[in-house]
């Protein structure tokens, strides 16, 4: 049996309809970037999100880039984040000219450790408002915490730490589109300014690359909507640097088509985890596996699922061997990147980030498996591991 991690045909096919006569819509209209329906996207993804304000962008790493640049963070400034995530969360950290520090994840949730974030400011004098790391100089101006795999890190403990230390935040929403914590505040919506993604592999996924800030502060918004057109306002008068950051309309006029099916398959991801869970717990795998953290009260969207395993490597070759689709996020953690060697860090200044590293296998979960699939690959799993 195959099963791939992703397939985005089946989608494509129950939408094909819409799709088509969306596209055709923008290729007629000839309007390419920035017109209806990004305006429509916008507002649709900000309420979706429980934002005032949506800011149609390039990318989910560009939103990133340009929430950074937004709050004015750059050479001297140092941002707290998260060694076990993409690249770009660090990366654009790293290119406004700031300094990545980084912290340790909880191993439960994958998400970064709200009590190391503590750790590290404890540690940090305080000059007035700054918050100065010893280590370096560098003023501490904000914090990135990511929703890994669909999961809304600990949003109470890190907007608590936030206000006390008088830090901004900025959450990077690119995989938990949806999601929300246990006091159902959405992913983005909580936090200064929210970033998405919605490259083709997210659950609200575009025919290539775009992403979005969504914010409740309308100052904020204004300055992005600025940022994004090279920081143009009126036409051809720059008050700002801003850059090339927009979202096109057919990225847009896709987005459009698939948004109101979100929650469906967000639903679907949820349906096929708890399916996991459950046949892994059958096939007697409990403590071989760990599977994802059962979500509570808080609202996993499943963007992936991941297990752990001391056997990894093994799992991976013998699951790819068995048709079964697999991928490691992140085989190598952010401080150990050739790119941050500067920074100066051991292997083992992060443990958990280092073996999350080095045990998480995901599966496949999107939404259009079958359960046939799903228990092939929980009994291909158990082949191995129960031998
Ligand atoms: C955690 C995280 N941050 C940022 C990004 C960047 O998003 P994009 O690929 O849309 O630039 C991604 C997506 O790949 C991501 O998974």
């Amino acid at each position: 049996m195959k099963v791939p991690l992703l397939d985005l045909k089946p989608q494509y096919r129950a939408l094909k309809a819409e799709l088509d006569a969306a596209l055709l819509r923008v290729s007629e209209s000839q309007y390419f970037i920035l017109g209806p329906e990004v305006k429509a996207l916008e507002e649709a993804v900000a309420r979706y999100s429980g934002c005032k304000f949506g800011i149609g962008i390039s990318s989910g790493t560009d939103a990133l880039l340009i929430a950074l640049m937004a709050l004015d963070i750059g050479a001297g400034d140092e941002v707290i984040t998260s060694p076990y995530t993409f690249f770009a969360t660090a990366g654009t950290i790293a290119r406004v000219g700031a300094r990545p520090v980084f912290v340790d994840i909880e191993p439960r949730t994958f998400n970064i450790e709200p009590q190391a974030i503590e750790d590290f400011l404890a540690s940090c004098e305080r000059r007035g408002d700054a918050v100065i790391n010893p280590a370096t100089g560098g003023r501490v101006r904000a914090i990135m915490p990511v929703h890994l795999y669909g999961q809304v890190a600990d949003m109470t403990r890190i907007m608590d730490i936030a206000s006390r230390y008088r830090l901004r935040v900025i959450e990077d929403a690119a995989q938990a589109i949806g999601s929300a914590d246990a006091q159902g505040r959405r992913a983005g919506s909580i936090g200064d300014v929210g970033c998405l993604s919605f490259f083709p592999t997210k659950n609200l996924g575009a025919f290539g690359d775009a992403g979005m800030c969504v914010t409740n502060d309308a100052v904020l918004a204004a300055k992005l909507f600025k940022l994004r057109v090279h920081g143009m306002e009126p036409k051809y008068y720059h008050e700002l640097v801003g850059g090339n950051f927009r979202i096109d309309e057919i990225q847009a006029a896709v987005l459009n088509v698939k948004l109101p099916h979100l929650d469906s398959w967000s639903a679907a991801r949820q349906r096929n985890a708890s399916f996991y869970d459950a046949a892994f717990a059958r096939a007697g795998l409990a403590g071989l596996v760990t599977p994802a953290p059962a979500p509570g009260d808080s609202r996993h969207i499943y963007n992936q699922y991941c297990i752990r395993s001391s056997r990894r490597e093994e799992l991976r070759v013998h699951l790819s061997g068995a048709g079964v689709g697999v991928e490691i996020y992140y085989p190598l953690p952010l401080h150990m990147q050739q790119c941050f060697a500067y920074l100066g860090h051991e292997p083992g200044d992060f443990r958990e980030s280092l073996r999350a590293s080095k045990e998480s296998l995901a599966l496949p979960i999107y939404p259009e498996l079958e359960q046939s699939q799903l228990q092939y690959v929980v009994d291909t799993i158990a082949a191995l591991l129960k031998k």
